[in-house]
């Protein structure tokens, strides 16, 4: 009896303990909660403003362990109250409060200076008690990257870490697992367990993606930026392969403005589509300007004023066409803030009659999709559609809104639970076309159709690694729910704390994102290849560490990445003890040329011509004139589809063939897989002709797409400019030749003086026979 009670009392006494820690835990949540945004009414070093004219990353200080950065933050005042009592709460033994205390060294919340040492000791503590998903995945992260050279890199804790932390359910260490699977990072490659943890980020995402409301989602602001993109790319505007993330569907809709306004010349009045682009700008936000509903709700209000002004009545008929759609869309933003309650106090009165307005003016398949989502808020609605829902959401479906098409689907096959599904033949076909057409839902259901079987039930034949694409995507694209911490960096980085940034961005990297692992290699060692002027000092290890990311990137066909390897390694760092390593070098140009690479075909006709890393290391302008000449092309090919105002420079390649077939002609014909055998001129000429046919398909088609793309076109400085230098070489060469003659003359005078008379004949001869000759090339 007296046994029982003490063991009672000591339950009781840990029982109090334990509430205590959690009572402190929750007391310190509750009054760090309510602070302030870390960098609230502080001013970001990139702004809309300034953004444009590039970005710029300072010298890392090993020493201080710092960039070399004047903007120092000091913790905010407020913070340090919920701080103390989370220590407190760690003292009483609570493990969330450590890994809380963990992430605030890690992450400088509430602007706390980061101290990677003391955060590691949090996190040892937070699983010391209990198991912790995200302490043991932090715990991961630090030992697999080593925190850029603060604490012992050590792979094998990290992977027993990783492991630990995704048995405990953390989407972080399952997709860092996913990604090591698929690479075969670490460990052998295999396609099969990578799927199942992409399988398994993605249910849980979906999970809860379908908790929120459907109007948002596919809303999401993407932060998944590679930072050199706001230089142009790795290599800048003109050089640079690879797709630019910094553009997204908000941008490229409005970098549309000044065309719309210029196409709609016809228009009594184009501030309407002003005022809708601003309407448009507030509501989505961007990278550089917050959302703010308010401005949107004032913008649209202003130009359905202007619109009623204008074109109210029997003035209607004077709007052309694009008006009319501007100022539908107008009516149908009014709408979609009164339904929301966005901006403006919620009326599902008003919301309807905009609506109504908006399909009178101009009708639209999403208008008849947002009319069968009002008949969901009939006070009626049990679940189903009503009769008129339901036609209203087949119409938009049958007049291709992917959105519609996805709601009628996800009816069919996922009707109680998101994650329980079942697949015929007429909702899969929805749900693939909706995936298609980049509904974010659609995507996770077509993949999950295809790996359950169905689709190859029905002749859709993926292999695993088409798969793991989709559900990759899916879950990258859900970036907002599954990934923070892409923002976190990318916040960071605008306000100059590019520890911090790089520290986000490694994260995302290790997960797989290429971006990510782009900006990573960045941060770490400034691949500047465009300003070698401003070299900055290097770090070994952090050089090797950027190589190493760039690897990555480059495994997931990065194309600028695979270059700047090449690049690397044909110059070698003398910091990072990488010597200069030709074949290596000649490896990832191959690689780059191999994807229709012009940078690297130029790169790879380079090493050829002066025989570096090619088999045996010897010169073969045969391959090298090929690669020079597929360089040309793949520039050209890229300038036609892309339209962009920048054209890619074909000089350098021009100067390479004209430097190669100079060092042909002068290597004699005996070189006898020389393809132009007939000869200099003809060659020029040849070359001349092909060039004006090509120049007028080229500007017809160039100018006739431009024009309808309302763009301006400008593209014939190019080929002026090839004229010119091939002028300047003939010209060159011309003089040379003549040079030569004069003294070929020279010294068969000297010759002729002491020559019998008979042979002068001959000589003249011959002398002629060699002038003719040189013009005859
Ligand atoms: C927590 O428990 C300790 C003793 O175990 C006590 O001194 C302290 O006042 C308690 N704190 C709270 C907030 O209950
Ligand atoms: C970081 O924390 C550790 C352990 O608490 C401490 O020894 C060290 O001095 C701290 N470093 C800095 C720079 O504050
Ligand atoms: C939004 O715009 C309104 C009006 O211009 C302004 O008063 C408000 O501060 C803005 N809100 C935010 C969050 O910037
Ligand atoms: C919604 O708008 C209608 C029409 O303008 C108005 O009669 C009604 O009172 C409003 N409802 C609320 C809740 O504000
Ligand atoms: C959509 O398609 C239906 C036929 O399925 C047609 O009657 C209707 O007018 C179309 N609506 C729009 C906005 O094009
Ligand atoms: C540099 O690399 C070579 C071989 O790769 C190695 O033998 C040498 O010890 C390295 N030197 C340093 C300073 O790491
Ligand atoms: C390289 O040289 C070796 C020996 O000289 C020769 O057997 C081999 O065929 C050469 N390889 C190539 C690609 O030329
Ligand atoms: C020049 O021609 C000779 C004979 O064909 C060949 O062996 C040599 O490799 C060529 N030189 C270069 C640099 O290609």
């Amino acid at each position: 009896m007296r046994l029982l009670r003490q063991i009672t009392s000591l339950n009781v006494l840990a029982l109090c303990l334990a509430l205590n820690s959690t009572a402190l835990f929750n007391a310190a949540i509750d009054s760090l909660r309510h602070l302030p945004h870390k960098y609230h009414a502080l001013t970001p070093i990139y702004t809309s403003e300034n953004i444009d004219e590039g970005i710029w990353i300072p010298e890392y200080d090993l020493h201080t362990q710092n960039y070399k950065t004047n903007h120092v933050y000091k913790p905010i005042p407020e913070a340090s109250a919920g701080i103390s009592l989370l220590e407190q709460a760690v003292e009483a033994g609570s493990s969330d409060a450590a890994a809380a205390l963990g992430d605030i060294y890690t992450f400088g919340n509430f602007l706390v200076p980061t101290n990677y040492t003391k955060a590691l000791l949090y996190y040892h503590k937070a699983i010391a008690t209990k198991a912790n998903g995200h302490a043991y995945f932090m715990l991961g992260y630090m030992y697999s990257t080593g925190m850029f050279g603060e604490i012992p890199q050590n792979k094998q804790k990290a992977a027993v870490y990783y492991e630990f932390a995704a048995k405990n359910d953390d989407l972080n260490a399952i997709l860092v697992l996913a990604n090591n699977f698929y690479h075969g990072i670490g460990r052998a490659a295999d396609c099969g367990v990578s799927k199942f943890y992409y399988a398994t980020a993605a249910r849980k995402t979906m999970s809860v993606l379908s908790q929120l409301a459907p109007e948002t989602i596919n809303e999401f602001l993407t932060y998944n930026i590679a930072l050199p993109d706001y230089n142009g790319g790795i290599y800048g505007r003109r050089v640079s392969e690879s797709p630019s993330s910094t553009t997204n569907k908000v941008s490229n809709f409005l970098a549309l403005r000044e065309s719309i306004r210029d196409l709609n010349f016809e228009s009594q009045d184009s501030n309407l589509i002003d005022y809708y682009f601003n309407a448009y700008e507030n509501y989505h936000g961007g990278h550089f300007k917050d959302r703010n509903y308010t401005e949107a709700y004032v913008n649209s209000i202003m130009c359905v004023v202007q619109g009623d002004e204008k074109f109210g009545g029997a003035y209607f008929e004077l709007a052309t066409d694009i008006d009319k759609y501007f100022l539908s869309k107008c009516h149908g933003l009014l709408s979609k803030l009164y339904l929301n309650g966005h901006g403006v106090q919620r009326n599902l009165t008003r919301a309807y009659a905009w609506l109504r307005s908006a399909q009178k003016i101009y009708n639209e398949p999403e208008t008849l999709l947002t009319f069968a989502q009002f008949h969901n808020l009939d006070p009626s609605y049990t679940g189903g559609f009503t009769d008129k829902g339901l036609r209203y959401l087949r119409d938009a479906a049958s007049n291709n809104s992917a959105r519609a098409a996805f709601i009628l689907s996800k009816s069919g096959i996922a009707p109680k639970h998101p994650l329980q599904t079942t697949y015929t033949k007429s909702n899969y076909d929805l749900v693939k076309f909706a995936a298609k057409k980049d509904i974010l839902e659609a995507l996770f259901y077509f993949a999950d159709a295809v790996e359950s079987g169905f689709g190859a039930s029905v002749g859709d034949k993926y292999e695993c690694e088409h798969v793991v694409g989709f559900y990759k995507e899916f879950v990258e694209r859900s970036e907002k729910i599954v990934l923070p911490h892409i923002k976190y960096a990318f916040e960071e980085f605008r306000y100059g704390n590019f520890k911090n940034s790089l520290l986000g961005f490694l994260i995302a990297a290790e997960q797989g994102l290429i971006n990510s692992q782009i900006s990573a290699a960045y941060l770490l060692q400034q691949l500047e290849p465009l300003f070698p002027f401003k070299k900055k000092i290097q770090h070994g290890s952090r050089i090797r560490s950027a190589i190493a990311y760039l690897e990555l990137a480059s495994a997931q066909d990065h194309l600028d990445a695979t270059v700047l390897l090449g690049d690397f390694y044909s110059t070698g760092f003398n910091s990072a003890n990488i010597s200069a390593d030709f074949t290596q070098a000649f490896a990832y140009y191959s690689k780059a040329a191999l994807s229709a690479s012009s940078h690297g075909c130029y790169k790879l006709g380079y090493m050829y011509e002066y025989g570096l890393g090619s088999p045996n290391n010897t010169k073969d302008y045969f391959m090298a004139k090929r690669y020079y000449d597929l360089s040309r092309k793949y520039t050209k090919d890229r300038d036609l589809s892309q339209l962009s105002q920048i054209k890619a420079s074909t000089f350098p390649v021009t100067l390479a063939l004209l430097r190669l077939r100079f060092k042909m002609l002068f290597n004699g014909s005996s070189n006898e897989r020389e393809l132009d055998s007939t000869g200099w001129f003809s060659t020029f000429e040849k070359l001349r002709k092909s060039k004006e046919v090509e120049k007028h398909e080229n500007t017809a088609q160039a100018k006739s797409e431009a024009h309808l793309e309302g763009g301006n076109y400008d593209g014939d400085d190019e080929y002026e400019t090839f004229d010119y230098i091939v002028l300047i070489f003939t010209i060159a060469f011309f003089v040379y030749m003549a040079l030569e003659n004069v003294r070929g003359h020279f010294r068969r005078m000297d010759r002729r003086r002491e020559a019998p008379g008979n042979q002068n004949v001959n000589a003249e001869a011959n002398n002629r026979f060699g002038v003719q000759f040189f013009f005859a090339i």
